[in-house]
């Protein structure tokens, strides 16, 4: 039996509760591949804080990518934002953590599948006759470097100080008071970078015989007239089989409603991801089903985190769903070449769901009372279906 190592973050809110659950889980499948997983905890977040001073301990973060794969349970709580946010905020641990790894891993693509199912149809935001009995995919790939998040520090150096000052909130973005007279997030892109990016997304649609949609604001944005460009070049010269189409940002976000017309591949900038991305997983039903992963093609690092926040509010009352997460384990092991293993988890979800258990967020009025249940009780359910099949 081969042992793989995983670098893990409970995190902050309640992800420690669907956290537990989801490693169960993951121990449990990756046995099908005939590996053992030793979870190797590297603390991040505000509970880090709370015990090293640091939501980004150093020796936490050295662990991790010393061991490459990282399982990551979300940071940042909007009640502990407000308190120790301003006493520390530049410790505030969305940005911290998150860029922080991001950037230092270099990690270029995120995916985020939104797999539309009719047997999902009760729950579903979407009108039910807007989904095809053979379902949709949306293979979200978001670029995950540069743009608005992370301009100011990449373009810092090449600033001089005097014009910087006329900025105020470009250098010291963490210390932005609300008082300041004008603020300003940097947005660049490096068309090395891009096409970089682009030619993996071109490769994905390829590969799954799919279009490559690739949204843009190129109408009125440089840095989305370079996109549009580069992609319609690629396209043209490398991957003529693939077939590309161009969407402006405004115009995808007016079908997150009628998701077949998103069916596909879907390339898109970092800021525009995040937000539609956060669209899709809310029309699906729940921002708990959303799962990720993020990945540097050429180092094989990967951060996998459900993208999807902490649910504080519901932290320590077992009432989170933890199925994001789950399925976000799936596409780790996936990733780790567990195929069994990542299969097994996917038909879990869905059998357990195709028999009716929902989680609060995904509850309708037509759910049976009986059929809804907390964290712990939908990670059980889940193992059982994985543990029938096998
Ligand atoms: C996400 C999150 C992050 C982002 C935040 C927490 C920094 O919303 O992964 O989608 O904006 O990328
Ligand atoms: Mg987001």
């Amino acid at each position: 039996m081969k042992n793989i190592p995983i670098a893990l973050v409970l995190g902050d809110g309640a992800a420690p509760d669907m956290m537990r659950v989801a490693c169960d889980i993951v121990s449990q499948a990756a046995r099908y591949d005939d590996a053992e997983i030793s979870f190797v905890e590297t603390p991040m977040g505000w509970n880090a804080h709370k015990q090293f001073g640091d939501t980004f301990p150093e020796e936490s973060f050295a662990k991790a990518s010393e061991i490459g794969t990282l399982f990551f349970g979300g940071v940042g709580d909007p009640e502990l934002d407000k308190t120790l946010g301003k006493q520390f905020p530049e410790m505030r641990p969305e940005a911290r953590c998150l860029l922080g790894i991001r950037d230092e891993w270099d990690l270029l693509l995120n995916f985020r599948p939104m797999i539309y199912r009719p047997d999902m149809k009760d729950f579903m935001k979407v009108r039910p006759e807007f989904i095809p009995d053979e379902g949709v995919e949306q293979h979200w790939i978001r670029f995950l470097l540069e743009d608005t998040y992370f301009g100011t520090k990449k373009i810092r150096p090449v600033w001089n100080t005097k014009f910087a000052a006329k900025f105020n909130g470009v250098l010291l973005k963490d210390e932005v008071t609300g008082d300041e007279e004008q603020v300003i997030d940097l947005a660049y892109f490096n068309a090395e970078t891009i096409k970089k990016y682009l030619r993996y997304a071109f490769q994905y649609a390829k590969q799954k015989n799919l279009p490559l949609i690739s949204i843009d604001k190129s109408n009125v944005m440089a840095r989305y007239k370079l996109w549009r460009d580069i992609a319609t070049r690629i396209g043209a010269e490398e991957f003529p089989e693939v077939d590309l189409r161009h969407l402006l940002v405004d115009a995808a976000n007016a079908l997150l409603f009628e998701p077949a017309k998103l069916h596909g591949v879907i390339a898109c900038g970092n800021e525009h991801g995040d937000i539609l991305s956060d669209g899709a997983a809310g029309a699906i039903g729940s921002l708990g089903l959303m799962h990720s992963s993020a990945i540097n093609p050429d180092t094989g690092q990967a951060m996998f985190e459900s993208g999807a926040g902490t649910a504080a509010d519901l932290a320590g009352q077992d009432k989170a769903n933890p199925i994001g997460r789950i399925l976000t384990a799936g596409m780790m092991l996936r990733h780790l070449e567990l195929p069994t293993a990542a299969d097994a988890i996917e038909y879990g979800v869905k059998a357990v769901l195709d028999a009716g258990w929902r989680t609060g967020d995904i509850a309708t009025a037509s759910t049976p009372g009986s059929k809804v249940v907390g964290t712990t009780e939908m990670g059980r359910l889940i193992s059982t279906a994985i543990g029938k099949e096998a």
